[in-house]
């Protein structure tokens, strides 16, 4: 009787997770068909100049040192984050990315990976958001199927 409830909690949260999942991939869907390009293509670029203001500031020659713009490289992604919102699209986005890609090839096309080592925020938000209600859904599987045989091994 009690392995029955276990089961059903279980299966109610690995709903829940497939359903969160399934929110999180329509909802990017419902955005990217609203999302206003031309808008965003419009607001980018404003992201981009005050990066570039910012950067100016900094000796050149530490342009390949991370912890010297890391907060202006932060206000640069936040801003094209709140220009994708504005427009409605979801980020990160194809557009955006190019973007950002343009930028980081404006600045950084002297720096070689071992000096700066770009730690994508977004990309690891988006990782975490997708593998770790998996993974923990694949976890609580594996603990249904270890409980089951233990009720099975006990009964
Ligand atoms: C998209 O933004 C432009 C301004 O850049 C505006 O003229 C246009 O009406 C917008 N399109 C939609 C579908 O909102
Ligand atoms: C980068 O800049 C920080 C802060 O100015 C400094 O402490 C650090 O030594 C620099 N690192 C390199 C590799 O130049
Ligand atoms: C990269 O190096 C070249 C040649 O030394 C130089 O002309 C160019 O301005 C540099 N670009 C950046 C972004 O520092």
């Amino acid at each position: 009787m009690e392995i029955h409830t276990f089961w059903l909690v279980q299966l109610f949260h690995v709903v829940l997770w497939v359903n969160g999942l399934m929110t999180i991939g329509l909802a990017g869907a419902h955005q990217r068909h609203v999302c206003n390009e031309s808008l965003l293509l419009q607001n980018l670029p404003m992201c981009g100049k005050s990066f570039e203001e910012m950067m100016h500031r900094v000796d050149s020659k530490k342009w390949c040192n991370l912890t010297e713009f890391i907060l202006y490289y932060n206000n640069f992604t936040l801003c094209t984050e709140r220009k994708a919102n504005m427009a409605q699209c979801f980020w990160p986005n194809p557009l955006a990315e190019g973007f950002i890609t343009g930028i980081h090839r404006q600045f950084f096309s002297n720096c070689t990976s071992e000096k700066v080592h770009w730690e994508d925020p977004p990309d690891r938000i988006l990782i975490t958001l997708i593998f770790v209600p998996v993974l923990l859904t694949v976890a609580m599987i594996g603990l249904v199927v270890w409980c089951s045989k233990r009720s099975d091994i006990l009964a």
